[in-house]
């Protein structure tokens, strides 16, 4: 049916079986290094493919998208798709997917295992321990703060957010949420009662992040938010680095105006080693693997392929992020190719 097999750059070497699934239908090459190719390098391989399958650290824009008019598909290997800029791609008429879905529930455990770990002060107490300062049991020995019982504000409950509401509920825990509107489903299906930001700020305990990367949450959590917080309050991170404004939560941090962070996301990243934010023992970090289990990954970079091979016949997936490229991608497709299913 084709004149050619579709070729595909894809930018970094993957878990699990998706690259063998590509290879059956398409000439596929792999970003050999660990780190991420460079944007020239990038650029250049986009000219030369049909579709490519990159990652959040891919900075796919519209000086790119402009050099690259044979493209037809950029497939995402993550649910947030802030790396792309889909008007730009929609405009040049190529299709952008990611993977949501698949990695809700890990990235929700990993969200509690976050905060647990400020709460119950799990990387002081294993520090202390190494640093050879446990001479006894101490009552008042790295007194933390219970999550049982306490209030937890979701920022964003999408499919992450509700998954964290409902491991919320098994701890005894009261949940509020906030986002663009209520939700009235996900309130009787989960007991999470809808705030205004401010409101949910001023109530919670827990703080959760897990909104998309847009101009409008850009700095959501800044000085003037962060004041809004209860002084004994705690804020994880595991959705989009640049959600918090990090100069303003090191100020926070230091002066006491919260009690406690930690980020899975950081703005930039990586982090740098010398970061003001790693002088405080009261935040911790961890390099953006809230997605990072065996089974979660796997199943991400199969779903990334599938999206790209569907899209390649000529169908638009269902995690489509501009489904309307429509029918005029479709004549490209049938141009390069020939005939579709
Ligand atoms: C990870 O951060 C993702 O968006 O999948």
């Amino acid at each position: 049916m084709t004149s050619r097999r579709p070729s595909v750059f894809v930018t970094r070497h993957l878990p699990g079986p998706a690259l063998e699934r590509l290879a059956v239908a398409t000439d596929v090459e792999v970003w050999p290094e660990e780190l991420p190719p460079p944007p020239e390098k990038l650029a250049g391989k986009a000219q030369q493919s049909d579709a490519l399958l990159t990652l959040l650290t891919d900075r796919i824009d519209a000086a790119l998208l402009h050099i690259a008019p044979n493209l037809l598909v950029v497939s995402n290997m993550a649910t947030g798709f802030d790396n792309i800029d889909v008007p730009a791609a929609t405009e040049r008429g190529v299709l952008v997917t990611r993977t949501p879905g698949v990695l809700s529930e890990t990235t929700a455990d990993f969200a509690f295992a976050l905060l647990f770990a400020v709460a119950r002060r799990v990387v002081e107490g294993n520090r202390y321990v190494r640093a050879g300062r446990w001479k006894t049991w101490g009552p008042e020995t790295l007194l933390g703060q219970d999550v049982h019982g306490a209030t937890l504000g979701i920022v964003g409950l999408g499919g992450i957010g509700r998954v964290v509401a409902r491991r919320a509920d098994g701890f005894g825990m009261r949940v509020l949420y906030t986002g663009p509107s209520p939700k009235p489903d996900a309130e009787s299906e989960l007991g999470v009662e809808f705030r205004a930001l401010a409101e949910l700020l001023r109530a919670s305990d827990f703080v959760s992040l897990h909104a998309p990367l847009t101009p409008e949450t850009k700095h959501l959590i800044n000085a003037r938010t962060l004041r809004l917080m209860k002084p004994t309050a705690m804020l994880v991170n595991t959705g989009r680095g640049p959600l918090v404004d990090q100069a303003a939560l090191y100020e926070a941090l230091r002066s006491g105006v919260i009690a406690a962070a930690a980020l899975d996301v950081t703005d930039p990243e990586p982090m740098s080693p010398d970061d003001p934010l790693l002088t405080l023992p009261n935040f911790i970090v961890t390099p953006h693997i809230a997605s990072a289990s065996v089974a979660t990954r796997s199943r991400m970079a199969l779903l990334a392929a599938e999206n790209l091979l569907t899209a390649l016949r000529g169908e638009i997936p269902a995690h489509a992020v501009d489904p309307q490229v429509g029918d005029a991608w479709r004549q490209r497709l049938r141009e390069r190719f020939g005939a579709q299913s």
